[in-house]
């Protein structure tokens, strides 16, 4: 299957479904790049592929069982294709596969591979070998620069792009299975992520989103030899020209510095908005959470940024239902969003899992009390999320624009705070250039704009 030098491979159709964070978006870009000098074109038709990766996520034990019944769908799928007489190659990549890559060989015999987010560079290898012994399952390692170093450079798709900067995670929070599935934390070289910006904004990409578990704990080696922070990073890359707008995800508050805080402040091409994930206000649960900060640091962090950057955008990802979480726990949570006011936020129930420590703690909460704890806290963001929405009714906003709208003659695009916005425009020439639009209407997921 692997193809000799020199030999044009035969032509071959790659489904790839993406599952999970936006680590996981980036990788399997990467995994594509890698697979095409194969002979491997990306198809959106699952059932025409001659492989099918599915990139998967384990945060969540609902993400995981998703894996499962696709892959019992699959195995439909391949044998109904061996009928006419075409194989189908099944990948399973992503988070699943390093914290399960066992138990899917176990319980899913239609698959061919297993392979860890730390070994995509390696994919070519592992598909010939996989194709020789089918059903063997391959090693994946955690050697993370070794990854970045061997993969190609990224194709770019549209006028925005994923650059992933750092991965892995050694805070080892009591609910989360990241630090498992990732590895240890491990920042890439600047140069190394400027020429791959250069390269995006060659072919066209003119907002870059730093990616990481952790981003705002990126140290990457500089050219000067020393670590440098994400701020420095964010400074050096605004410098690029026709790159207009920078923005980064995930981070975490023990990181969140005065220097990437003041950047907020001085950099126009930075964004702003925040994505700082909190969890709880209940510092009772923070500590059981291993966050190693308070509600009140929190706080004070944000805060800080809205000294420096007064109309952010503040997001945020919450748990409730935590082990060992009470009424007045959770009241604390509410009180912290009031607190806050979230222009947008991401809420979970707690999910038990695997080998984490939460998962053995006493005092789990039922489900009904999670469930009603999830409705009372989404209706409280759902309302700021209005409101902050509502907010930018009658603002001129400059919008990015990715695409054409859902209807004829209209454009679409993002404001500087992540909301989606359409507008008429007729004007197709309009991606990729950014205008000034009106804001004219806002509901819970967009914005209708007029051209300014
Ligand atoms: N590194 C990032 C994001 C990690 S995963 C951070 O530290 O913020 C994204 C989100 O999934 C987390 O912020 C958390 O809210 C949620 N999550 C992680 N583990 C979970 C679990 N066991 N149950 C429910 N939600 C979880
Ligand atoms: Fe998971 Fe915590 Fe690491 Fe985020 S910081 S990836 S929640 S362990
Ligand atoms: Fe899921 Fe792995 Fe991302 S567990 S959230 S795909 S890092």
């Amino acid at each position: 299957m692997a193809a000799e030098k020199g030999q044009k491979p035969a032509l071959k159709r790659l489904y790839v479904e993406t599952y999970g964070c936006q680590m996981n978006v980036y990788d399997s870009e990467r995994m594509k790049d890698v697979l095409a000098p194969l002979g491997y074109t990306p198809t959106e038709d699952q059932s025409s592929a001659d492989m099918v990766i599915l990139n998967t996520c384990h945060i969540r034990e609902k993400a995981t069982e998703k894996v499962y019944s696709e892959l019992g769908r699959l195995r439909e799928r391949k044998a109904e294709r061996a009928k006419e007489g075409m194989d189908t190659t099944i990948v399973v990549a992503g988070c699943v596969a390093q914290a399960e890559g066992e138990e899917i060989m176990a319980r899913a015999p239609v698959v061919d591979l297993v392979v860890g987010p730390q070994a995509y560079h390696k994919l070519p290898e592992l598909i010939a070998k996989a194709a020789r012994a089918k059903g063997e399952r391959l090693a994946a390692d955690f050697d993370a620069e070794a990854k970045f170093d061997s993969l190609p450079e990224p194709k770019a798709e549209g006028v925005t792009a994923f650059l992933s900067v750092q991965e892995g995670c050694d805070k080892f929070c009591t609910f989360c299975v990241v630090p498992y599935t990732r590895g240890a934390e491990f920042s890439r070289p600047v140069d190394a992520i400027v020429a791959e910006a250069r390269s995006l904004v060659r072919q066209g990409v003119r907002e870059i989103t730093l990616l990481g578990q952790n981003v705002n704990a990126f140290h990457g080696t500089g050219p000067d030899g020393k670590d440098w922070s994400l701020a420095q990073l964010l400074g050096h890359l605004a410098k690029i020209d026709r790159l207009d707008r920078l923005r980064y995800a995930t981070s975490h508050p023990n990181e969140m510095t005065d220097d990437l805080i003041a950047l907020h402040g001085e950099e126009e091409k930075l964004m702003p908005y925040l994505h700082l994930p909190v969890q709880t206000g209940s510092d009772r649960v923070l500590k059981a959470m291993n966050r190693k900060h308070t509600a009140e640091r929190f706080l004070a962090i944000i805060d800080k940024i809205r000294k420096a950057r007064p109309d952010i955008a503040v997001s945020s990802d919450f748990i409730v239902g935590f082990p060992g979480e009470r009424d007045q726990d959770f009241e604390d949570t509410l009180k912290l969003v009031r607190a806050t006011g979230f222009a947008s936020a991401f809420s979970f129930k707690y999910s038990r899992r695997p080998g984490t420590p939460a998962a053995e703690m006493m005092a789990q909460i039922p489900e009904d009390v999670k469930d009603a704890r999830l409705q009372a806290l989404q209706a409280v963001l759902r309302d700021q999320q209005n409101a902050f929405n509502q907010s930018q009714i009658g603002r001129t906003l400059p919008v990015l624009v990715e695409r054409p709208g859902r209807r004829p003659g209209q454009s679409q695009g993002r404001s500087p705070y992540m909301q989606a916005v359409h507008f008429e425009s007729h004007r197709p020439d309009l991606i990729g250039e950014i205008v000034p639009v009106t804001i004219c209407a806002a509901s819970l997921n967009s914005l209708t704009a007029e051209a300014a």
